[in-house]
This record gives structure tokens, C-alpha cells and sequence, in this order.
């Protein structure tokens, strides 16, 4: 049921792992699964995704879909990763199977979320990048300023 792309993500995800200092992380999850990704950023001065790294908690296909999201936003500038839709990436794996076509939602939601917060973080705007709706912070990530 899986395309020989989806199986070869899967069984060998590309940049998986975290990055430290990273310019953006963005977190999301999907209510009906449970499953949740994450995504790290380094962007440099020139507003390059130099290295991008995934973690994933989830299915299979949401793995794959994580995978090749990162590698189509690599070496990318912020607008051009802006357009790393899921369809762009179920695409790139040559489809997935409807019931999992949300898994890769999951991929474009992270990949805009981790955007977010690097544009909130350099205090600029991205055209056509909303807030969004189910970033997930957890303990671990940076505190909450208070003033
Ligand atoms: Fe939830 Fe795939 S089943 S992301």
C-alpha cells in the first residue's frame, strides 16, 4: 500500500535528530492520532535553511512525510519552504494512501510552526504564514518570558 519512496523514508528517515540553538522549533500534534512531530531550523542571515532535523512520534508514513519535508526545505529560503505543502511532499513520495494523507499535514505543520517561531523570534513577518493552530510547547522548550 506504500510507494517504494515512502518505504525507503521510512526504513531510512533523513535528518532525523534535534538541533541545539536552533533558529525556529515548531511542535505539532494530531488530536485523532496522538502522534506528534517536531522540527528544528538553522537559518542563517540570508533567511537559508542551512540544516533542518526532524523528531517524530507517530506512524510510519508520518516519518516518511517528515523526512522528505526536511529535505525539501534544506538549502531553501523561508518563502520557498513556505511552499512545501503537503501536497508538495506526498508528491515528492509518489502519494500515500488517503487514510494517511493527514500524517503529512502533520509535516507542513510543523515545518510552519517551526517559521512561526523563527519569525516571532527575529520579530519579522513571513507573507502568507498564519499562526499556528496546534503548536504544542512542552516542558522542555525554552521558558515563556514573563515581564
Ligand atoms: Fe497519525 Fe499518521 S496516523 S500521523
Amino acid at each position: 500500500m506504500y510507494s517504494e519512496k515512502v518505504m525507503d523514508h521510512f526504513q531510512h528517515p533523513r535528518n532525523m535528530g534535534e538541533i541545539e540553538g536552533a533558529s525556529g522549533v515548531g511542535t505539532v500534534g494530531n488530536a485523532k492520532c496522538g502522534d506528534i512531530m517536531r522540527i528544528y531550523l538553522d537559518i542563517d542571515e540570508n533567511q537559508i535553511i542551512r540544516d533542518v532535523k526532524f523528531k517524530t512520534f507517530g506512524c510510519g508514513a508520518a516519518v516518511a512525510t517528515s523526512s522528505m519535508a526536511t529535505e525539501l526545505v534544506k538549502g531553501k529560503n523561508i518563502q520557498e519552504a513556505m511552499q512545501v505543502t503537503n501536497k508538495a511532499v506526498m508528491e515528492a513520495l509518489n502519494g500515500l494512501p488517503p487514510v494517511k494523507v493527514h500524517c503529512s499535514l502533520l509535516a507542513e505543520e510543523a515545518i510552519h510552526a517551526a517559521l512561526w517561531d523563527y519569525a516571532q523570534k527575529n520579530g519579522i513577518e513571513i507573507e502568507g504564514l498564519e499562526k499556528p493552530k496546534s503548536d504544542i510547547h512542552e516542558g522542555e522548550e525554552e521558558e515563556e518570558e514573563e515581564y
